[in-house]
């Protein structure tokens, strides 16, 4: 073992210290003298950590330095004996990783920077007296600008006659890692801001074009209530009744949202049909009817050709909102299932409005007549067990028919 008068060459030689050449204890000179031998021969370019040993008196905040490797002074760009002061003038972020499982996914960076770094100095330093150890990774930020991180990993002993600590350890250079980590950061964090900024546009556009959807909804309804006049509060109620049903059979709530607002389209088709049809006060002629089916057609068609759910929706409802449960409807005689759900709800809710709404050939029935006669076509006309439901939500039906104002449209609002 080195003993301290054997030290003289030390001290001529690279020693940066106070302790070889101080009033300290025999055991706490011999340990000192010890490991910079021991160190020096570990500071060679083939080892990535560049020994150390610092030193502090558990009386005074001044930490110093008993020994650097070569590379430190180079790499901080000053002499040994400054080490402390560079070290204290150049650190910007002090992190270590922690893990409470060793699982390495649940590492968390726990960082202390700026002006909190020089606040909770000397508790860190209480911290490694009392853990035995040191693990750290500094950042800093040297005079000329540069950046550097280097890993701190060392040992802490305590001599208490000498009221002395010793970290004795290694710091890698980890500059390259690190640069490339805050580059990855960066990256990431543009790329996140640029995709909450593109989903927020897409979020805008969505709305404006659901917006403008709700419009030609609205002007179509207003165009078929000009050549239907008793259209307006019919439609209204369309969209509420087939929005109770809907809400009944659990349909998706976005499915019932669009439903809602595409049943009022249902009879767009009789845009297309002659006023001396549309406006006739008593039956139509079998040749009347015939040209009056036409509307379902001329509604899918004016309705096709745009890709959105909305409009696609509303285009099914008006083809088969006249097609009956046994076949026997039109326009393709469609049955059961193959009719759309959207299509044998609307066709339910539309009969009802019309027998309870008064024609100019027809004064307006009763719901219990209404009802009677869902009752007597379910299974014929409707699917049965959708009369069933519509009969079981009569109540909320009623409350429509009372709170509704006549001619008032649906539009803006959401259904209830
Ligand atoms: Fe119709
Ligand atoms: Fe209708």
């Amino acid at each position: 073992m080195t003993k301290p008068d054997d030290s003289d060459w030390l001290i001529d030689h690279d020693y940066c210290g106070r302790i070889l050449c101080g009033s300290y204890s025999l055991e706490l000179k011999q340990r000192v003298a010890e490991c910079v031998n021991q160190f020096r021969s570990l500071d060679h370019k083939n080892n990535p950590a560049i020994p150390y040993i610092s030193a502090w008196s558990r009386n005074d905040s001044a930490i110093w330095y008993e020994y650097v490797g070569s590379r430190l002074p180079v790499l901080l760009s000053c002499h040994p004996r400054d080490t402390a002061a560079r070290f204290t003038d150049s650190i910007v972020k002090r992190s270590i990783y922690v893990s409470n499982d060793n699982i390495e996914k649940n590492i968390k960076q726990k960082t202390i920077q700026g002006r909190k770094l020089s606040e909770k100095r000397l508790m860190l330093r209480r911290e490694s007296e009392d853990n035995g150890f040191v693990e750290a990774v500094y950042k800093m930020r040297l005079d000329d600008g540069t950046k550097l991180w280097l890993k701190d990993q060392a040992a802490t002993e305590s001599f208490s006659n000498d009221n002395i600590y010793l970290s004795l350890g290694g710091l890698t250079c980890i500059s390259m890692e690190m640069k490339a980590a805050e580059e990855r950061q960066k990256n990431e964090k543009k790329i996140k801001t640029d995709r909450d900024r593109l989903a927020m546009l897409l979020e805008k556009q969505a709305k404006e074009i659901w917006r403008s959807q709700l419009e030609i909804i609205y002007r179509l309804t207003k165009a078929t209530e000009f050549r239907d006049k008793q259209a307006g509060s019919h439609l209204t109620k369309m969209s509420h009744y087939c929005n109770i049903v809907a809400r009944a059979v659990n349909m998706e709530e976005e499915k019932r949202i669009l439903f809602f607002h595409a049943a009022p389209m249902h009879d767009v088709g009789k845009i297309g049909i002659s006023d001396t049809i549309l406006q006739k006060k008593g039956p139509l002629t079998a040749a009347e009817f015939s040209i009056m089916k036409d509307h379902a057609i001329i509604g899918a068609k004016l309705l096709s050709g745009n890709s959105s759910e909305l409009m696609s929706m509303a285009k099914s409802i008006a083809l088969t909102h006249h097609e009956k449960w046994d076949g026997s409807g039109y326009p393709h005689g469609l049955e059961h299932e193959d009719i759309p759900l959207t299509g044998r709800i609307a066709a339910i809710c539309d009969v009802f409005d019309a027998l309870t709404s008064e024609r100019p050939y027809k004064k307006a029935w009763s719901n219990e007549e209404a009802i009677n006669e869902l009752q007597k076509k379910r299974g014929s006309h409707f699917a049965p067990e959708l009369v069933d439901i519509f009969v079981k939500n009569i109540d909320k039906i009623e409350n429509v028919q009372k709170n509704l104002r006549p001619a008032s449209l649906p539009f803006p609002d959401e259904p209830q």
